[in-house]
Formats: structure tokens, sequence, C-alpha cells
């Protein structure tokens, strides 16, 4: 245990940094204490990730002053940074998938031995670490066969390995299941009653209200409210985020199903098993269920990115099981995949040209050329309506924020006015604000009468928006509930595998 000193464990006097046509940081001030959870909160685009940035030694700040430990501090780079005892996990992992555990955490810090890296050091390094901070993993398992849960644990050890004494976490719950949030926190505040700091980043009321000492709040670059998290509430945070209240949860009235637009019979794939399913014009379907049960499989399928083993798949009463991913996107099908970044944009292009995408045989092309005026105020549109924060449209898609790219994914998908819309996640990494808004959109869209069928994490997402409920367990649909019946508990419990035969079953 280190007693608590007076001195701030990070302090940043301010911090502006600024990007063409943008003001990220505007003079931030940030006191973090010694051995405290420090919530760092605010709307997509607001700036924390800059100030992240900043603070760990990747982006120069324009001005302002950094001190650690009570020292001041100019870092060049990370590694400065990390000499200062400062640890950061980014939101996308930077881990070697084909490497074990303990090679990771030791990773460009190892043990020698005469010279060369000395594994059975690494092993028992990686042992004594997890053992010493509640952090249990197999050091010898390859961190490619890992769920996102404990490559996230190797991550943090491998801070902890470097010496970190405050942990910086931007976003770390958005990938992964509530049960492994649940753990990271006991971990975190484990690593705090040490001693240790942690600055998270999060998008997540429950968790800075459950997990965190104290929160800061920053809107457009600015610091806008400094909070002490027992001494206030979900609503006041998200006030202070957007200046305005927000009705967070909201459960949004039933749809009016017409004619049947998917009709899944008998599906499997690699992690699918005989899936039947059917989602109707003006209805949204949607898939609970612990994440790595087929949820993931079973969308990929459907939209024609992953071979289908058996079964049939129709689309407004076409076959299409065997269609590829542009037939089926001609016929009538959108897609906003779960992973923003691998298939579902394009950072180099612009906002406009992304916001584009896909819009070739639409009522934006003329002759399928795309008239950069008409993909101008296309994008303009978009921008308005999703509330997508861009210095401008010709701006490239690497400068948005985590949030904002969503913004524009789920955008341009519901653009297309596609009779089927397969949606994935959402809303992860999107401020509360911008949920609500994008959780008003998917429902317009139904009630335009197209059909939807969601996945996602979220069990308030799923109750918010679905008008039925499929849970999968092991790659099959083991229960079905009408809104109504779809509370937490009960999904709880069958995306658990069901307690005995309590689920109803499908029909
Ligand atoms: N490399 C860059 N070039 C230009 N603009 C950038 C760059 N990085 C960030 N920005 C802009 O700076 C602002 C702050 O972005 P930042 O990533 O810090 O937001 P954030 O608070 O982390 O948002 P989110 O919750 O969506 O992750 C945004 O307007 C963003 O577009
Ligand atoms: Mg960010």
């Amino acid at each position: 245990m280190t007693p608590p000193r007076a001195e701030p464990a990070v302090e940043l006097r301010g911090i502006t940094k600024r990007f063409p046509g943008t003001l990220a940081n505007d003079a931030v001030d940030l006191t973090v204490r010694h051995g405290e959870i420090h919530a760092l909160m605010g709307e997509n685009g607001a700036g924390k990730s800059t100030l992240m940035s900043v603070l760990y030694g990747m982006e120069l700040p324009d001005a302002g002053t950094i001190r650690v430990d009570g020292r001041d501090v100019d870092f060049a780079s990370p590694s400065d940074a990390m000499a200062a005892g400062l640890g950061m996990v980014h939101q996308s992992f930077k881990l070697f998938g084909s490497l074990s555990v303990a090679e990771n955490v030791v990773y460009a810090a190892e043990p020698r031995r005469f010279g060369l890296v000395d594994r059975a050091a690494a092993r028992r390094r990686v042992r004594e670490l997890a053992a010493e901070h509640g952090l249990a993993v197999d050091p010898d398992a390859r961190v490619g066969d890992l769920p996102v849960g404990l490559r996230q644990r190797v991550e943090i050890l491998k801070l902890l390995h470097r010496g970190a004494r405050t942990l910086i976490l931007d976003e770390p719950t958005a990938v992964l299941t509530p049960a492994e949030a649940d753990a990271l926190f006991a971990v975190l505040k484990s690593l705090a009653a040490e001693g240790r700091t942690v600055i998270l980043v999060t998008h997540k009321l429950r968790e800075v209200l459950e997990g965190s000492d104290r929160v800061t709040v920053l809107r457009d670059g600015r610091v806008v409210a400094r909070l002490v998290t027992s001494e206030t509430s979900a609503d006041e945070i998200a006030a202070a985020m957007t200046g305005r209240a927000v009705e967070l949860d909201r459960v949004h009235a039933p749809g009016t199903p017409g004619d049947v637009v998917l009709e899944v019979s008998g599906l499997a794939t690699d992690a699918v098993r005989d899936v039947d399913l059917t989602v109707r014009a003006g209805e949204i379907v949607g898939i609970a269920g612990v994440a790595g049960n087929g949820q993931s499989e079973l969308i990929e399928a459907l939209a024609g990115l992953r071979p289908v083993g058996a079964g049939h798949v129709a689309l407004q009463g076409e076959d299409i099981t065997h269609a590829s991913a542009t037939e089926r996107r001609l016929k009538g099908l959108a897609y906003v995949p779960e992973d923003r970044h691998a298939v579902g944009t394009a950072p180099d292009a612009s906002v406009a040209d992304n916001l584009a995408m896909g819009h070739h045989r639409t009522s934006l092309s003329s002759r399928g050329l795309l008239p950069p005026t008409a993909v101008r105020a296309h994008a303009r549109r978009l921008v308005e309506r999703f509330g997508i924060k861009a210095s401008a449209p010709e701006a490239s898609a690497s400068a948005l924020s985590g949030g904002n790219l969503q913004k524009l994914l789920i955008g341009r998908e519901l653009a297309h006015d596609a009779p089927l819309l397969l949606v994935e996640q959402p809303t992860r990494g999107v401020d509360i604000g911008a949920i609500q808004n994008i959780h008003d959109q998917l429902i317009a869209y139904r009630d335009a009468g197209h059909a939807v069928l969601l996945v996602s994490a979220e069990l308030s997402e799923i109750r918010g928006l679905a008008d039925r409920v499929l849970v999968m367990y092991e790659g099959r649909i083991t229960a079905t509930y009408d809104k109504d019946a779809a509370d937490e508990r009960t999904l709880g419990l069958a995306m658990a595998g069901g307690s005995g035969k309590q689920v109803e079953t499908v029909d």
C-alpha cells in the first residue's frame, strides 16, 4: 500500500490542441489524484482521446503543461511517458495474436539471461503479476485464441510489468460483455486500492457511477464539470455532457409488422446451427446473447460474407441463400457491421465519399456515376441528421473521433432505404445523446415500413428497440420473447443457457 500523497498523480494545466479546422482541447485543466479511478466523459468528439494522447506523449500540445507525481514533464513520445510511470491501453488493442501471453507481456522489456530472452522467467513474471493483482490468465495461451476480456487483461499485465503507476484506459469496456466489464472493474478497484491511479474514458454512465471516484466532463474541448461520483447522478452527468436533459434507456412502443421481408430456415454455418427466423416489414427483431454464441456469424452469413452450410435465406420472397454480398445489397439489404474499422469504412477517403459508398446505383447516382455536387449534398444531409462532428465533408474519415465514425456508418446504411437492415452493435462507442438519436432513427426506419434485424450486447438497447427478442446460445436460437416478456432477468437467464427448461422454446 502506497500512503496517500499530497501531490497529484497527473496534473494537466491549460492543455490546448488544435487540428486543422478543429480545436480539440481548449485550455483543459485536469487533476488526477493518486489512488483514484477518475472517469473522463463527454460527447463524441469532445476531445477525450486527444487529451489522453497528449498526456501519453503521442500528440504534442500547442500549449499547456503536464506534471506527473509533482514533477514537470515534457514527453516527446510514449516511451517518455512510460518512463514516468504512465501506461495506456488503447481502444483497439495492440497485441500480437500469434504470440503467447507471456511473450506479449514482456515484449520489448524482456527478462534476459546471458543476453537471451529468458522464457522461463517471462512465464514466472506473468504468474507473479497475475497472482499479485488478481489478473488470472494462462501465460502459455496464444493471445489470438483468448476472448477479448482476457486480451485486455494481458494489456494491463503488460503495463504493470513495465511499472506503470497510472493507467489510462480509453473506452476499455466498449467491446466487453457485461460480465467481462464487471471483472475489469474489480481489477481496476484493486489496483486503485494498491495506490495506483486509473484514468478511464467511457460513455457508460452505470460504470462511472459504480466504478469511479471522480468525474471530469468535457464538452467541445473544454472542461464543463468536475464531479465527485458519490455526490452526482446519471442525469447530472448526462446534462453536463450534452447541455440538455437526456431520457436514458427509453423503451419505444412496438411497431405494426406487415409482410415477411426476411425468411431464414434451417440455416447453418461453422458457428450457427439450424436457425429459423423471420423479420417482417415494420418490425425490429433483436438478437440477444453473450458475445461468441454465433450472433456475428449469423449476421455475416445473412450479409453474404460467410459461406452457408445448409438452409435457406429468402429476401422479399426471393431465394438469396448463395447470392454474393453485392447481389444482396442490390436486392435490398443494408448492413452495419460490428467492426467499423476493418470492414465498415475507408479511413483514407473523405467523410463525403464514405457516406456515398454503395450508393452507385441509388438515387444519388446518374448512370452509375456519382456527381460531386450530389455527393456533397448527400453528405451535408447525413452529417446534419446524425450529428456527425466533422470539420468538413472533405475531411478524411480517419480524423473523425470513434463515435463519429460509428454515426457515419449508421447514417450511410440507413440512407439506402433498403427493405432489410442488418445492424450489429449500432451504438458502440457512441455518446448518450447520440444513442438516443440513433435509436430514434432506427425506430423511424422501422415505422417507415422497413425490416430490421438487430444484434446488440446491450440488453437495454435490445429491450428499448426490439419488437421481438430472440436469444442465441451456442449457435442456436434457444428462446424467443415478445417485447413485454423480455425483461432483463429473463433474457439474462436465457443468455446463460437457460435455467433448466424455464425459457419458452421456439415454435
Ligand atoms: N488526427 C486528427 N486530425 C484532425 N482532427 C482530429 C484528429 N484527431 C481528432 N480530431 C478531431 O478532434 C476532435 C476531438 O476528437 P477526439 O478523438 O479527442 O474525441 P473523443 O472525445 O475521444 O470522441 P469519441 O467519444 O467519439 O471517441 C474531433 O472533432 C475530431 O474530429
Ligand atoms: Mg475517443
